[in-house]
């Protein structure tokens, strides 16, 4: 953990992560894993994975949180709590953003962007999206 000091309710977007990751549909992998983003202007949205018999369509939680929100007007956010662990039981490691969830992230998100990875409400870590996505491709490559 890199970052300790934050203004972000930490604690209640963990909570609601765990929550959301008991929605998770995941009868390929059995990895169940729970979002709580926090939009710039307070709301937080949640989401799970939701797989596929194709594999292929399946959505990560981030990305169903990212989508919801997004699809609900909001464009700006700061912080994302992510749980993830065998469905059933409690999360027994950390589960960090997969690359493409990053990437989303790095569409709708500045560098100081808090991604907080959780087993439980007292034990987490804290990385910004820059220490997790360094040197990312994003719209600005374009302009
Ligand atoms: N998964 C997520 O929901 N988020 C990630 O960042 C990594 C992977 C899901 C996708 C799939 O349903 C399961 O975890 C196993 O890969």
């Amino acid at each position: 953990m890199i970052k300790n000091e934050t203004d972000i309710p930490v604690q209640e977007l963990i909570e609601q992560a765990l929550k959301a990751r008991n929605f998770s549909y995941v009868p390929y992998s059995g990895y169940a894993v729970g979002a709580a983003l926090m939009a710039q202007k307070g709301a937080i949205y949640s989401g799970c994975n939701i797989e596929n018999a194709a594999y292929g369509p399946t959505n990560c939680a981030e990305r169903t949180a990212f989508f919801k929100a997004v699809s609900e007007g909001e464009r700006a956010f700061r912080a994302i709590a992510i749980c993830g662990g065998k469905k059933g039981e409690k999360p027994e490691t950390y589960a960090y953003p997969c690359g493409v969830c990053r990437q989303v992230m790095k569409e709708f998100c500045t560098d100081d962007f808090e991604i907080i990875v959780a087993k439980s409400v007292d034990e987490f870590e804290i990385f910004t999206l820059s220490q997790l996505l360094p040197h990312g491709f994003g719209g600005e490559n374009l302009a």
